[in-house]
């Protein structure tokens, strides 16, 4: 079974094929630029731009997967949670292919993509798992007992990780998005000169905040400028190292934590912050202490893609949950927990 994945809930265009037989046969991915100008993503612009890319990428992926003038055996496309604009696109396209092909549709819930990821990979875990899904929009820890059973153990109270990190770049100077660059410039910082406090770690429970982590990157800014003049460049690290290392070290703490709780063994990390080499790092060693075991989507699939979004799209279509209804709607705010579960 060959399922076409689109994803359009931000500001990346990803569009895939996975085949159940042979596995994934082609991706590609747009990711917009206009934003860059404006420090964030504007919705409005975001929706336009998928507009104009996402069926030329269709037509080139069917190329690339060797569909050319078939039809897959489905389509898939995010449904939610994300901008509702920007979800149409990939739902109308999704839905008019499939009423056009005659072929079931589904829609996906953007955070199930993304855990199931590393199911693309050459070694999936098993189930049950922990999921930690740390992206722009999410911070959460899942107790995953399978396709569509998944039972939240923690979020964040404030901000999402990643969009602690894009903050904290915004704060720097070091433009968005935001995460890579703080990455970047944390990999020459001198780990000792600040120390940022690990947010929650001192509570019990499983739940994040990251505000208070930005207002201390803000107070540590605003003593520098005023003890120094502008910020020099070996401060700019200095500091996003203090804050990459505290935000690591809570994921880290609370993911170890939510193994504990759960007696799971394995831990999947996805989302764009789990493309961060520190995190990686951090984990490895609670690997060592711990004796767990950590698997991660390859760093193309922990940000946005049309991969994962193909591949919960298989496994829903061939478990039978989809439509080829000609209306629809998108979600922008949606949970994981509201979704069926998927019988293997
Ligand atoms: O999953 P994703 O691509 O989109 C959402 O669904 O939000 O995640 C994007 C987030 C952004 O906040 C970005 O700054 C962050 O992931 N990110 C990183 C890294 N790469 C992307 N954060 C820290 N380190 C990275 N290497
Ligand atoms: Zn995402």
């Amino acid at each position: 079974m060959k399922i076409l994945g689109l994803e359009s809930s931000c500001d990346d265009t990803g569009v895939a094929v996975f085949d159940s037989d042979r596995g994934l046969l082609a991706h590609r991915l747009a990711s917009q630029t206009i934003h860059s100008e404006f420090g964030g993503v504007v919705p409005e612009l975001a929706a336009r731009d998928h507009i104009r890319v996402l069926m030329p990428l269709v037509d080139r992926v069917l190329i690339d997967a060797g569909l050319e003038g078939q039809s897959p055996d489905g389509v898939a496309y995010t449904r939610g949670p994300g901008l509702a604009g920007a979800l149409l696109v990939g739902a109308s396209v999704g839905r008019s292919l499939a009423l056009g092909w005659q072929i079931p549709a589904v829609g996906i819930h953007h955070m199930e993509g993304h855990l199931l990821a590393p199911m693309l990979e050459a070694e999936p875990p098993d189930y049950p798992f922990v999921a930690l899904l740390v992206s722009g929009g999410h911070t959460l820890l899942v107790d995953v007992k399978g396709p569509g059973r998944y039972q939240i153990l923690g979020t964040t109270r404030d901000d999402a990780v990643g969009e602690a990190f894009d903050k904290t770049a915004k704060l720097l100077g070091l433009g968005y998005p935001g995460g890579p660059a703080v990455a970047r410039h944390a990999a020459s910082g001198h780990p000792g000169r600040f120390h940022f406090p690990r947010p929650m770690m001192d509570r019990p429970g499983l739940d994040f905040s990251f505000s208070g982590l930005k207002t201390h990157t803000l107070t540590t800014v605003n003593q520098c400028i005023d003890a120094d003049g502008p910020l020099n460049a070996q401060t700019v690290c200095d500091i996003a190292r203090a804050f990459e290392q505290a935000a690591v070290d809570t994921l880290s703490g609370k993911s170890t934590r939510a193994l504990k709780q759960t007696g799971y063994a394995r831990l999947v990390v996805a989302g764009g912050v789990g493309a961060n080499t520190r995190l990686r790092a951090v984990l490895g060693d609670a690997v060592a202490k711990h004796g767990f075991t950590v698997f991660y989507p390859r760093p193309e699939f922990c940000t946005d893609n049309g991969a994962m979004i193909a591949y919960a799209g298989y496994l829903r279509i061939a478990a039978g949950q989809h439509s080829q209804d000609s209306s629809f709607e998108v979600k922008a705010r949606w949970s994981l927990e509201d979704l069926p579960a998927v019988m293997l």
